[in-house]
């Protein structure tokens, strides 16, 4: 069984009632590369996402996972294949961490085939990989913001899916926690070649983690392809109108974003 999944989105069109977000996008992810997709709140990335993995009908055009159209997809199907964290993730009232990390494996499981000793160990692993097996009989309501995020990590690893959608995978983590979910992302696809497609609101990152990096603005692409050809000043310009320097990140050799705001920025600048 190949973990080389084609993702592409053909003439894609979303929107919300009377409100188009994305108009005719056309879009490859690179099979079992790590994508970052970036871009100014609002543009259209949570709704891409989701279109991706079958939550939103597209009102023209297709998501092709290996040539078929997600959304005609049974949702258990597509999900034992694609997993999405979405950005503001629900839990139901009271559920505990283990139960909540648990539920990644529906999509395995049948009427016939039911919790599994492969079960336990999947959400052992997803709970050991995100540092949250110590919280794992805490009710989810209970945690901190980085603590919930972790969980919600753990969730989508628990559903070890070829291909893993993330919407801001990062946001309430302490720097230390960013990087080690980052490297944890990146271990994944090297070790399995899990296809990954984060959405990243750090555009330092972003640059350092991504194989191939995304700029959207307004629901179109702006630029695509290698963190150093896409993360430019022109480019952060253009996308989120703002002034910024680029340097060479000594630590990485990436491009490192520096942003100009009106204050705090030296005349040699
Ligand atoms: N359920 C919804 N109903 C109506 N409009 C929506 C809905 N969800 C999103 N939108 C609108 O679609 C547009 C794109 O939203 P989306 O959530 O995709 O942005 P985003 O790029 O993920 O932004 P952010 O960086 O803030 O998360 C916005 O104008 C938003 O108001
Ligand atoms: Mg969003």
């Amino acid at each position: 069984m190949t973990t080389d999944h084609s993702i592409r989105a053909e003439r894609l069109t979303l929107g919300y009632r009377d409100r188009v977000v994305i108009d005719r996008l056309d879009l490859t992810f690179p099979p079992a590369k790590i994508t970052a997709i970036v871009g100014a709140n609002a543009c259209g990335k949570s709704t891409l996402l989701r279109s991706m993995s079958r939550l939103l009908p597209p009102r023209a055009g297709h998501v092709l996972l290996d040539g078929r159209a997600v959304h005609r997809m049974p949702a258990k199907e597509l999900a034992r294949t694609l997993g999405l964290l979405p950005q503001s993730p629900i839990a139901p009232e009271g559920i505990t961490v283990a139960d909540l990390v648990g539920r990644g494996r529906h999509p395995h499981q049948s009427v016939l085939s039911r919790w599994s000793k492969q079960d336990d160990l999947a959400v052992a692993a997803a709970l050991d990989a995100t540092h949250t097996a110590d919280l794992a009989d805490r009710s989810v309501d209970e945690l901190s913001g980085g603590q919930r995020q972790r969980v919600w990590i753990a969730m989508a690893l628990a559903q070890q899916t070829d291909v893993l959608l993330l919407d801001e995978p990062t946001t309430f983590l302490d720097v230390s926690h960013q990087v080690e979910v980052l490297d944890l992302l990146t271990d994944l696809n090297r070790a399995r070649g899990t296809t990954i497609v984060m959405v990243l609101h750090d555009l330092n990152m972003a640059a350092r983690y991504a194989d191939h990096l995304i700029a959207l603005a307004a629901g179109t692409v702006h630029a695509a392809g290698e963190p150093a050809d896409v993360l430019t000043e022109d480019c952060v310009r253009a996308v989120f109108g703002l002034d910024s320097r680029i340097i060479v990140d000594p630590t990485s050799g990436k491009p490192l974003m520096l942003p100009l705001g009106r204050h705090h920025v030296a005349e040699t600048a």
